[in-house]
Protein backbone atom coordinates (compact mmCIF):
# COMPACT_ATOMS: atom_id res chain seq x y z
CA UNK A 1 0.00 0.00 0.00
CA UNK A 2 1.05 3.61 -0.73
CA UNK A 3 -0.50 4.63 2.40
CA UNK A 4 -1.23 2.70 5.43
CA UNK A 5 -4.03 2.65 7.94
CA UNK A 6 -3.00 4.21 10.96
CA UNK A 7 -3.38 1.21 14.03
CA UNK A 8 -6.71 1.85 15.76
CA UNK A 9 -7.00 3.71 18.45
CA UNK A 10 -6.92 1.21 21.08
CA UNK A 11 -4.74 -1.71 19.58
CA UNK A 12 -3.60 -3.80 22.16
CA UNK A 13 0.04 -3.72 22.62
CA UNK A 14 1.55 -6.13 24.72
CA UNK A 15 4.10 -9.06 24.95
CA UNK A 16 3.53 -12.93 25.77
CA UNK A 17 4.68 -15.69 28.41
CA UNK A 18 3.96 -19.26 29.23
CA UNK A 19 3.66 -20.55 33.08
CA UNK A 20 6.19 -22.84 32.38
CA UNK A 21 8.39 -20.88 30.72
CA UNK A 22 8.74 -18.12 33.02
CA UNK A 23 7.28 -19.00 36.36
CA UNK A 24 9.91 -21.26 37.83
CA UNK A 25 8.98 -22.11 41.39
CA UNK A 26 7.93 -25.60 40.10
CA UNK A 27 6.98 -27.45 43.55
CA UNK A 28 6.26 -24.09 45.87
CA UNK A 29 3.18 -23.02 47.89
CA UNK A 30 1.62 -26.15 46.68
CA UNK A 31 1.88 -26.81 43.02
CA UNK A 32 1.90 -29.87 41.51
CA UNK A 33 4.00 -31.31 39.32
CA UNK A 34 2.95 -30.87 35.78
CA UNK A 35 4.52 -33.33 31.87
CA UNK A 36 6.93 -30.14 31.65
CA UNK A 37 8.65 -30.73 34.99
CA UNK A 38 8.63 -33.83 34.42
CA UNK A 39 10.18 -34.61 30.82
CA UNK A 40 13.10 -35.61 29.86
CA UNK A 41 15.81 -33.06 29.41
CA UNK A 42 18.41 -33.15 26.79
CA UNK A 43 21.82 -32.71 28.97
CA UNK A 44 23.16 -29.59 27.56
CA UNK A 45 19.32 -27.69 28.30
CA UNK A 46 18.18 -26.19 31.33
CA UNK A 47 14.57 -27.91 32.77
CA UNK A 48 11.92 -25.30 34.00
CA UNK A 49 12.40 -25.72 37.51
CA UNK A 50 13.48 -22.32 37.91
CA UNK A 51 12.98 -20.58 34.90
CA UNK A 52 12.78 -16.62 34.70
CA UNK A 53 11.78 -16.83 38.41
CA UNK A 54 9.24 -14.66 37.73
CA UNK A 55 7.12 -16.37 40.30
CA UNK A 56 9.29 -14.38 42.88
CA UNK A 57 9.74 -11.21 40.48
CA UNK A 58 6.74 -10.61 39.00
CA UNK A 59 6.01 -7.45 40.53
CA UNK A 60 9.68 -6.32 38.90
CA UNK A 61 8.52 -7.54 35.68
CA UNK A 62 5.46 -6.41 35.85
CA UNK A 63 6.72 -2.18 36.36
CA UNK A 64 9.36 -2.95 33.11
CA UNK A 65 6.45 -4.47 31.11
CA UNK A 66 4.54 -0.87 32.40
CA UNK A 67 7.72 1.08 31.51
CA UNK A 68 7.58 -0.31 27.94
CA UNK A 69 4.10 0.84 28.08
CA UNK A 70 2.44 -2.24 27.72
CA UNK A 71 -1.74 -1.87 26.99
CA UNK A 72 -2.03 -5.77 27.40
CA UNK A 73 -0.32 -9.26 29.23
CA UNK A 74 -0.57 -12.38 27.65
CA UNK A 75 0.40 -15.04 30.20
CA UNK A 76 -0.74 -18.97 30.95
CA UNK A 77 -1.93 -19.95 34.36
CA UNK A 78 -0.31 -23.54 35.34
CA UNK A 79 -3.41 -25.58 35.94
CA UNK A 80 -0.95 -27.42 38.42
CA UNK A 81 -0.99 -24.50 40.41
CA UNK A 82 -5.03 -23.70 40.78
CA UNK A 83 -5.26 -28.13 41.34
CA UNK A 84 -2.00 -30.04 42.12
CA UNK A 85 -3.27 -33.71 40.75
CA UNK A 86 -5.13 -31.49 37.77
CA UNK A 87 -8.50 -32.33 39.82
CA UNK A 88 -10.13 -32.09 42.93
CA UNK A 89 -8.31 -29.95 45.87
CA UNK A 90 -8.19 -26.25 44.92
CA UNK A 91 -4.84 -24.79 45.99
CA UNK A 92 -5.53 -21.64 47.24
CA UNK A 93 -2.07 -20.60 47.15
CA UNK A 94 -1.75 -21.20 43.57
CA UNK A 95 -5.20 -19.17 43.62
CA UNK A 96 -3.87 -16.24 44.58
CA UNK A 97 -0.72 -15.78 42.78
CA UNK A 98 -2.70 -15.08 39.76
CA UNK A 99 -5.29 -13.03 41.42
CA UNK A 100 -2.16 -10.78 42.73
CA UNK A 101 -0.62 -10.87 39.86
CA UNK A 102 -3.70 -9.86 37.58
CA UNK A 103 -4.13 -7.05 40.25
CA UNK A 104 -0.39 -6.04 39.78
CA UNK A 105 -0.99 -5.79 35.79
CA UNK A 106 -4.96 -3.76 36.20
CA UNK A 107 -2.55 -1.16 38.99
CA UNK A 108 -0.50 -0.62 35.64
CA UNK A 109 -3.53 -0.28 32.85
CA UNK A 110 -2.06 -3.47 31.77
CA UNK A 111 -5.55 -5.93 30.60
CA UNK A 112 -4.88 -9.63 31.31
CA UNK A 113 -5.09 -11.59 28.19
CA UNK A 114 -4.97 -14.76 30.08
CA UNK A 115 -4.58 -18.56 28.55
CA UNK A 116 -5.48 -21.09 30.13
CA UNK A 117 -4.17 -24.04 29.30
CA UNK A 118 -0.18 -23.64 27.74
CA UNK A 119 1.24 -27.31 27.13
CA UNK A 120 1.85 -28.07 30.92
CA UNK A 121 -0.93 -30.45 31.33
CA UNK A 122 -0.75 -31.93 34.92
CA UNK A 123 1.15 -34.93 35.20
CA UNK A 124 -1.40 -36.30 37.27
CA UNK A 125 -3.68 -36.48 34.28
CA UNK A 126 -1.14 -37.90 32.43
CA UNK A 127 -0.53 -40.96 34.65
CA UNK A 128 -4.72 -41.77 33.74
CA UNK A 129 -3.78 -41.11 30.06
CA UNK A 130 -3.98 -38.01 29.80
CA UNK A 131 -5.81 -36.50 26.65
CA UNK A 132 -6.71 -40.02 25.50
CA UNK A 133 -8.94 -40.21 28.65
CA UNK A 134 -12.26 -38.42 28.36
CA UNK A 135 -12.00 -37.57 32.48
CA UNK A 136 -9.86 -34.77 31.03
CA UNK A 137 -12.39 -33.63 29.29
CA UNK A 138 -14.45 -32.84 32.59
CA UNK A 139 -11.25 -32.08 34.65
CA UNK A 140 -10.21 -29.07 32.47
CA UNK A 141 -14.05 -27.76 32.64
CA UNK A 142 -13.87 -27.81 35.66
CA UNK A 143 -10.41 -26.13 36.46
CA UNK A 144 -11.78 -23.29 33.32
CA UNK A 145 -14.74 -22.72 35.52
CA UNK A 146 -12.84 -22.17 38.53
CA UNK A 147 -10.47 -19.53 36.98
CA UNK A 148 -13.91 -17.86 34.97
CA UNK A 149 -15.28 -17.24 39.03
CA UNK A 150 -12.28 -16.38 39.98
CA UNK A 151 -10.79 -13.72 38.18
CA UNK A 152 -13.99 -13.21 35.45
CA UNK A 153 -14.53 -10.00 37.66
CA UNK A 154 -10.69 -8.42 36.06
CA UNK A 155 -10.23 -10.65 32.99
CA UNK A 156 -11.91 -10.17 29.82
CA UNK A 157 -10.35 -11.73 27.64
CA UNK A 158 -9.58 -15.73 27.80
CA UNK A 159 -7.33 -17.90 24.78
CA UNK A 160 -8.50 -21.30 25.21
CA UNK A 161 -5.78 -23.88 24.42
CA UNK A 162 -2.04 -22.83 23.16
CA UNK A 163 -0.75 -24.12 19.91
CA UNK A 164 -3.41 -27.50 20.14
CA UNK A 165 -2.04 -28.05 16.01
CA UNK A 166 1.48 -28.12 17.34
CA UNK A 167 1.03 -30.42 20.15
CA UNK A 168 -0.70 -32.41 17.78
CA UNK A 169 1.85 -31.99 14.38
CA UNK A 170 4.95 -31.71 16.56
CA UNK A 171 4.20 -33.43 20.27
CA UNK A 172 7.78 -34.94 20.29
CA UNK A 173 9.03 -31.06 20.80
CA UNK A 174 6.81 -29.30 22.43
CA UNK A 175 5.56 -32.49 24.78
CA UNK A 176 8.22 -34.96 24.51
CA UNK A 177 6.02 -37.72 23.62
CA UNK A 178 8.24 -39.37 21.39
CA UNK A 179 7.47 -41.06 17.63
CA UNK A 180 3.80 -39.94 16.86
CA UNK A 181 1.02 -42.75 16.86
CA UNK A 182 -1.64 -40.67 14.90
CA UNK A 183 -4.49 -42.39 14.88
CA UNK A 184 -4.78 -41.76 19.10
CA UNK A 185 -3.10 -38.57 18.56
CA UNK A 186 -6.07 -37.56 16.25
CA UNK A 187 -8.53 -38.85 18.97
CA UNK A 188 -6.46 -36.69 21.90
CA UNK A 189 -6.69 -33.79 19.22
CA UNK A 190 -11.01 -34.73 19.69
CA UNK A 191 -11.13 -34.72 23.16
CA UNK A 192 -9.36 -31.51 23.20
CA UNK A 193 -11.79 -29.85 20.95
CA UNK A 194 -14.66 -31.11 22.96
CA UNK A 195 -12.60 -29.52 25.69
CA UNK A 196 -12.01 -26.07 24.31
CA UNK A 197 -15.74 -26.14 23.13
CA UNK A 198 -17.29 -26.54 26.90
CA UNK A 199 -15.00 -24.29 28.08
CA UNK A 200 -15.83 -21.69 25.61
CA UNK A 201 -19.91 -22.33 26.36
CA UNK A 202 -18.87 -22.42 30.31
CA UNK A 203 -17.29 -19.00 29.70
CA UNK A 204 -20.32 -17.49 27.33
CA UNK A 205 -22.40 -18.90 30.69
CA UNK A 206 -20.54 -17.48 33.44
CA UNK A 207 -18.92 -14.44 31.86
CA UNK A 208 -21.48 -12.66 29.56
CA UNK A 209 -19.31 -9.95 29.22
CA UNK A 210 -15.72 -11.53 28.19
CA UNK A 211 -14.11 -12.70 25.11
CA UNK A 212 -13.47 -16.12 24.42
CA UNK A 213 -10.49 -17.57 21.96
CA UNK A 214 -8.31 -20.33 20.38
CA UNK A 215 -4.70 -19.61 20.12
CA UNK A 216 -3.48 -22.00 17.42
CA UNK A 217 0.17 -21.64 15.30
CA UNK A 218 -1.41 -20.51 12.05
CA UNK A 219 0.76 -20.28 9.02
CA UNK A 220 -0.12 -19.63 5.43
CA UNK A 221 1.38 -22.51 3.18
CA UNK A 222 3.22 -21.61 -0.33
CA UNK A 223 2.85 -23.96 -2.62
CA UNK A 224 6.79 -24.64 -4.24
CA UNK A 225 5.99 -24.13 -7.81
CA UNK A 226 3.06 -23.49 -10.12
CA UNK A 227 2.61 -27.00 -10.48
CA UNK A 228 -1.34 -27.75 -9.72
CA UNK A 229 0.22 -31.03 -7.81
CA UNK A 230 2.20 -28.95 -5.54
CA UNK A 231 -0.62 -26.31 -4.70
CA UNK A 232 -2.66 -29.07 -3.57
CA UNK A 233 -0.26 -30.40 -1.63
CA UNK A 234 0.13 -26.86 -0.03
CA UNK A 235 -4.03 -26.85 0.23
CA UNK A 236 -3.87 -30.43 2.51
CA UNK A 237 -1.10 -29.18 4.56
CA UNK A 238 -3.47 -25.70 5.30
CA UNK A 239 -6.07 -27.62 5.95
CA UNK A 240 -4.30 -30.46 8.26
CA UNK A 241 -1.93 -27.74 9.88
CA UNK A 242 -4.69 -24.43 9.88
CA UNK A 243 -8.30 -24.67 8.99
CA UNK A 244 -8.91 -27.92 10.97
CA UNK A 245 -8.38 -26.28 14.60
CA UNK A 246 -9.67 -22.80 13.31
CA UNK A 247 -13.20 -24.30 11.61
CA UNK A 248 -13.77 -26.07 14.97
CA UNK A 249 -13.14 -23.13 17.24
CA UNK A 250 -15.50 -20.99 14.94
CA UNK A 251 -17.79 -22.99 13.25
CA UNK A 252 -17.52 -26.02 15.26
CA UNK A 253 -17.12 -28.48 12.42
CA UNK A 254 -13.84 -30.57 11.35
CA UNK A 255 -12.97 -28.92 7.93
CA UNK A 256 -13.92 -31.54 5.24
CA UNK A 257 -10.40 -31.38 3.30
CA UNK A 258 -8.69 -32.73 6.83
CA UNK A 259 -11.79 -34.93 7.82
CA UNK A 260 -11.36 -36.38 3.92
CA UNK A 261 -7.35 -37.09 4.85
CA UNK A 262 -8.23 -38.62 8.38
CA UNK A 263 -10.76 -41.22 6.81
CA UNK A 264 -8.13 -42.25 4.23
CA UNK A 265 -5.11 -42.67 7.03
CA UNK A 266 -7.58 -44.17 8.92
CA UNK A 267 -7.39 -41.67 11.75
CA UNK A 268 -10.68 -40.45 12.34
CA UNK A 269 -11.41 -40.07 16.29
CA UNK A 270 -14.60 -41.42 17.81
CA UNK A 271 -17.08 -39.08 18.56
CA UNK A 272 -19.41 -40.28 21.67
CA UNK A 273 -23.12 -39.49 21.74
CA UNK A 274 -23.63 -35.30 22.60
CA UNK A 275 -20.48 -34.01 21.08
CA UNK A 276 -21.52 -32.70 18.13
CA UNK A 277 -23.76 -30.51 20.11
CA UNK A 278 -21.38 -29.63 22.60
CA UNK A 279 -19.07 -28.45 19.79
CA UNK A 280 -21.22 -26.76 17.72
CA UNK A 281 -22.74 -24.81 20.42
CA UNK A 282 -19.11 -23.23 21.00
CA UNK A 283 -18.28 -20.19 19.16
CA UNK A 284 -15.09 -18.08 19.59
CA UNK A 285 -15.72 -14.27 20.26
CA UNK A 286 -12.24 -13.55 18.61
CA UNK A 287 -9.19 -15.44 17.00
CA UNK A 288 -6.00 -15.33 18.82
CA UNK A 289 -3.11 -17.15 16.19
CA UNK A 290 0.81 -17.35 17.02
CA UNK A 291 2.82 -16.87 13.61
CA UNK A 292 6.39 -17.21 13.26
CA UNK A 293 6.64 -17.56 9.97
CA UNK A 294 5.49 -19.32 6.44
CA UNK A 295 5.67 -22.93 5.67
CA UNK A 296 6.28 -24.17 2.13
CA UNK A 297 5.68 -27.22 0.50
CA UNK A 298 5.65 -29.57 -2.26
CA UNK A 299 3.51 -32.64 -3.48
CA UNK A 300 4.62 -36.16 -2.25
CA UNK A 301 4.56 -38.81 -4.54
CA UNK A 302 2.69 -42.36 -1.98
CA UNK A 303 6.61 -43.91 -2.08
CA UNK A 304 7.93 -40.60 -1.26
CA UNK A 305 11.50 -41.29 0.41
CA UNK A 306 13.39 -38.47 -0.34
CA UNK A 307 14.71 -36.72 2.91
CA UNK A 308 12.54 -33.71 3.85
CA UNK A 309 14.48 -30.71 3.82
CA UNK A 310 13.49 -28.26 6.88
CA UNK A 311 15.14 -26.70 9.55
CA UNK A 312 13.87 -27.36 13.30
CA UNK A 313 10.91 -25.39 13.09
CA UNK A 314 9.44 -28.33 10.95
CA UNK A 315 9.89 -31.50 12.69
CA UNK A 316 6.85 -32.86 11.37
CA UNK A 317 8.04 -32.46 7.63
CA UNK A 318 5.15 -34.28 6.26
CA UNK A 319 4.12 -37.38 4.78
CA UNK A 320 4.91 -39.56 1.83
CA UNK A 321 1.71 -39.14 -1.04
CA UNK A 322 0.16 -36.25 1.25
CA UNK A 323 2.96 -32.86 1.24
CA UNK A 324 6.71 -32.45 1.85
CA UNK A 325 7.93 -29.35 3.87
CA UNK A 326 10.20 -27.92 1.69
CA UNK A 327 12.95 -24.61 2.61
CA UNK A 328 11.85 -21.77 0.77
CA UNK A 329 15.02 -20.49 -1.12
CA UNK A 330 12.87 -16.57 -0.92
CA UNK A 331 13.63 -16.23 2.76
CA UNK A 332 16.52 -15.72 5.65
CA UNK A 333 17.05 -17.88 8.25
CA UNK A 334 17.39 -17.07 11.86
CA UNK A 335 20.66 -18.20 13.61
CA UNK A 336 18.49 -21.53 14.71
CA UNK A 337 16.95 -22.50 11.31
CA UNK A 338 13.74 -20.59 11.71
CA UNK A 339 12.71 -19.08 8.41
CA UNK A 340 11.65 -15.19 8.59
CA UNK A 341 8.66 -14.15 6.49
CA UNK A 342 7.38 -10.82 7.49
CA UNK A 343 4.51 -11.02 4.23
CA UNK A 344 3.77 -13.65 5.74
CA UNK A 345 2.30 -12.42 8.43
CA UNK A 346 0.14 -10.30 6.58
CA UNK A 347 -0.89 -12.94 4.38
CA UNK A 348 -1.53 -15.33 7.22
CA UNK A 349 -3.79 -12.65 8.77
CA UNK A 350 -5.63 -11.49 5.90
CA UNK A 351 -6.56 -15.79 4.83
CA UNK A 352 -7.96 -15.81 8.50
CA UNK A 353 -9.95 -13.37 8.15
CA UNK A 354 -11.40 -13.74 4.95
CA UNK A 355 -12.80 -17.00 6.09
CA UNK A 356 -13.60 -16.43 9.78
CA UNK A 357 -14.65 -12.38 9.95
CA UNK A 358 -13.54 -12.53 13.27
CA UNK A 359 -11.57 -10.16 15.42
CA UNK A 360 -7.79 -10.88 15.53
CA UNK A 361 -4.88 -10.74 17.91
CA UNK A 362 -1.48 -12.08 17.14
CA UNK A 363 -0.73 -13.96 20.43
CA UNK A 364 2.85 -14.74 19.43
CA UNK A 365 5.45 -13.87 17.25
CA UNK A 366 9.01 -13.15 17.59
CA UNK A 367 12.75 -13.92 17.30
CA UNK A 368 14.86 -16.68 18.82
CA UNK A 369 18.45 -15.66 19.44
CA UNK A 370 21.76 -15.41 21.14
CA UNK A 371 21.71 -12.31 22.77
CA UNK A 372 25.21 -10.98 24.06
CA UNK A 373 25.31 -9.10 27.86
CA UNK A 374 27.77 -6.42 27.17
CA UNK A 375 28.29 -3.66 29.62
CA UNK A 376 25.14 -3.50 31.17
CA UNK A 377 23.31 -3.77 27.47
CA UNK A 378 22.33 -6.05 24.83
CA UNK A 379 22.85 -4.55 21.31
CA UNK A 380 19.49 -6.94 19.62
CA UNK A 381 19.16 -4.72 16.35
CA UNK A 382 18.23 -8.76 14.82
CA UNK A 383 15.28 -8.50 17.05
CA UNK A 384 14.03 -5.00 16.09
CA UNK A 385 14.68 -5.45 13.09
CA UNK A 386 12.87 -9.05 12.75
CA UNK A 387 9.59 -7.01 14.66
CA UNK A 388 9.34 -4.24 12.85
CA UNK A 389 9.29 -5.78 9.70
CA UNK A 390 6.99 -7.89 11.34
CA UNK A 391 4.20 -4.86 13.12
CA UNK A 392 4.90 -3.26 9.59
CA UNK A 393 3.40 -6.14 8.13
CA UNK A 394 0.49 -6.35 10.40
CA UNK A 395 -0.17 -2.42 9.76
CA UNK A 396 -0.61 -3.70 5.66
CA UNK A 397 -3.11 -6.49 7.13
CA UNK A 398 -5.11 -3.21 8.43
CA UNK A 399 -5.14 -1.59 5.72
CA UNK A 400 -6.19 -4.79 3.63
CA UNK A 401 -9.27 -4.73 5.85
CA UNK A 402 -8.80 -7.15 8.26
CA UNK A 403 -9.64 -6.65 11.53
CA UNK A 404 -6.68 -6.66 14.59
CA UNK A 405 -6.72 -5.54 17.52
CA UNK A 406 -3.46 -6.57 19.10
CA UNK A 407 -0.02 -7.33 18.81
CA UNK A 408 1.90 -9.84 21.45
CA UNK A 409 4.86 -10.69 20.42
CA UNK A 410 7.11 -13.89 22.17
CA UNK A 411 8.48 -12.97 24.64
CA UNK A 412 8.14 -10.36 27.52
CA UNK A 413 11.25 -11.10 29.19
CA UNK A 414 13.59 -13.78 28.09
CA UNK A 415 12.36 -17.47 28.80
CA UNK A 416 13.33 -20.84 28.41
CA UNK A 417 12.52 -22.17 25.44
CA UNK A 418 10.62 -25.28 24.78
CA UNK A 419 13.13 -27.57 23.79
CA UNK A 420 16.29 -25.65 23.60
CA UNK A 421 17.01 -24.00 26.88
CA UNK A 422 18.16 -20.96 28.21
CA UNK A 423 20.33 -19.74 25.13
CA UNK A 424 17.66 -19.15 23.10
CA UNK A 425 15.96 -16.11 23.97
CA UNK A 426 13.43 -13.65 22.85
CA UNK A 427 12.48 -11.42 25.52
CA UNK A 428 12.56 -7.44 25.28
CA UNK A 429 14.17 -8.00 28.86
CA UNK A 430 17.57 -9.70 29.13
CA UNK A 431 17.57 -12.27 32.33
CA UNK A 432 21.30 -13.07 33.53
CA UNK A 433 21.78 -16.69 33.30
CA UNK A 434 22.07 -19.28 31.51
CA UNK A 435 21.28 -23.03 31.09
CA UNK A 436 23.20 -24.27 34.13
CA UNK A 437 24.62 -21.09 35.89
CA UNK A 438 21.75 -19.25 37.53
CA UNK A 439 23.55 -16.48 38.70
CA UNK A 440 21.20 -13.95 40.35
CA UNK A 441 18.98 -13.67 37.68
CA UNK A 442 19.43 -10.13 37.45
CA UNK A 443 16.94 -7.80 34.78
CA UNK A 444 18.52 -5.95 31.82
CA UNK A 445 16.49 -3.99 29.67
CA UNK A 446 17.55 -4.70 26.15
CA UNK A 447 17.73 -2.36 22.63
CA UNK A 448 14.96 -3.94 21.99
CA UNK A 449 13.13 -2.77 24.89
CA UNK A 450 13.58 1.12 24.06
CA UNK A 451 12.31 0.49 20.94
CA UNK A 452 9.46 -0.99 21.66
CA UNK A 453 8.40 1.28 24.13
CA UNK A 454 8.67 3.73 21.25
CA UNK A 455 6.81 1.98 19.10
CA UNK A 456 3.83 1.58 21.42
CA UNK A 457 4.07 5.26 22.66
CA UNK A 458 3.68 6.37 19.04
CA UNK A 459 0.96 3.42 18.31
CA UNK A 460 3.04 1.81 15.68
CA UNK A 461 4.17 4.96 13.47
CA UNK A 462 7.53 4.82 14.30
CA UNK A 463 9.26 1.09 13.81
C1 LIG B 1 5.44 -21.32 20.40
C2 LIG B 1 5.04 -21.64 21.80
O1 LIG B 1 5.37 -22.52 19.71
O2 LIG B 1 6.71 -20.88 20.13
C3 LIG B 1 5.97 -21.10 22.87
O3 LIG B 1 3.72 -21.28 22.06
C4 LIG B 1 7.39 -21.23 22.39
O4 LIG B 1 5.72 -21.78 24.05
C5 LIG B 1 7.57 -20.40 21.14
O5 LIG B 1 8.36 -20.90 23.34
C6 LIG B 1 8.98 -20.43 20.60
O6 LIG B 1 9.39 -21.73 20.37
P1 LIG B 1 10.73 -22.31 21.00
O7 LIG B 1 10.72 -23.75 20.65
O8 LIG B 1 11.85 -21.57 20.36
O9 LIG B 1 10.65 -22.06 22.45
Amino acid sequence: HKKLKPFPKDFLWGASTSAYQVEGAWNEDGKGPSIQDLKTIPADTSDFKVATDHYHHYKEDVALMAEMGFKTYRFSIAWTRIMPTGDGEVNEKGLAFYSDLIDELIKHDITPLVTVYHFDLPAALEEKGGWKNRATIDAFTRYCEILFKAYGDRVKYWLTINEQNMMILHGAAVLGTGKPDWKDLYQQNHHMMVAQAKVTTACHNLLPDAKIGPAPNIACVYSQTNNPEDVQAAETMAAIRNWLYLDMAVYGEYNALAWAYMEEKGYTPTFEPGDEAILKAAKADFIGFNYYASRTVAASPIDDTASPEAGDQQLAVGEPGVYRGVTNSYLEKTEFGWEIDPAGMRTTANQIYSRYRLPMIITENGLGGIDKLEDGKIHDDYRMDYLSKHIHQVQEAITDGADIFGYCPWSAIDLISTHQGFRKRYGFVYVDRDDFDLKELKRYRKDSFFWYQKVIKTNGEDL
